[in-house]
């Protein structure tokens, strides 16, 4: 099977199908599940409606990291950049932050259980980054580290971009998300950014999975994931 979608305002856009998919059921969640177990990725609205502050405390944090020095892959949070695995097949350097302040707060208190819902599976969530790309970038297509057992991306600035999944073609743009099996499903980007595109990935172990000694990124976020 191979489709070609697009991501338009409120809905997908098949652009092109081969082979048989059952479209007749579109707004039946226990049958979205399903297509997400098969197809190994979902498109979702998510429209936080605050982007912008995202955007701006992220740029802050990498100002200030670069103010004072800090970097490292699992600096402390808010002030860690560096390039957790997947970031090697990044084509161009980016901008990166781990763990930044108010994205990882927004993935304990919101997309965590967002997710959960869209997909029906009880997950616990390893980490989350920001990462700022320039134009002109690509991202070499990989499949995640088990820490991306369940992944989301999710645009917060920049133009559409086209993301591939698997033998599909999606586009990211603001106010949707993807959600992946991210060790599962190749993905990348062979069309270079039309311009500065700022995202945040999270991600998430199946809670009853086989990947478990991965959650909170080898428990190393324990303490703020679960609030302490
Ligand atoms: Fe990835």
């Amino acid at each position: 099977m191979l489709m070609v979608a697009q991501l338009v305002e409120h809905q997908v856009v098949i652009l092109k199908v081969e082979g048989s998919i059952p479209f007749h059921q579109p707004n039946n969640k226990e049958w979205m599940n399903k297509e997400f177990e098969k197809r190994g990725y979902k498109v979702i609205n998510i429209n936080l409606g605050y982007e912008d502050l995202l955007v701006k405390t992220f740029e802050e944090a990498v100002r200030y990291n670069k103010a004072h020095g800090g970097g490292g892959t699992r600096g402390a949070r808010g002030r860690g950049t560096g390039e957790p695995g997947p970031a090697n097949f990044v084509t161009t350097p980016s901008l990166n932050m781990y763990m930044e302040y108010l994205a990882s707060i927004v993935h304990r208190e919101y997309l965590t259980s967002i997710v959960e819902k869209e997909i029906d599976l009880k997950l616990i969530p390893t980490y989350c980054y920001t990462r700022k790309y320039f134009q002109g970038s690509g991202l070499t297509s990989h499949i995640d580290r088990p820490h991306n057992e369940i992944s989301l991306t999710y645009c917060i600035s920049g133009p559409e971009w086209e993301i591939s999944m698997g033998e599909n073609i999606l586009t990211t743009k603001m106010g949707k998300a993807i959600i992946y099996k991210g060790c599962e499903i190749l993905h990348g980007r062979s069309k270079p950014s039309p311009g500065t595109v700022i995202l945040i990935f999270c991600g998430w172990v199946i809670s009853d999975g086989t990947k478990l000694s991965s959650a909170y990124d080898d428990g190393e976020n324990k303490d703020f994931y679960l609030g302490d």
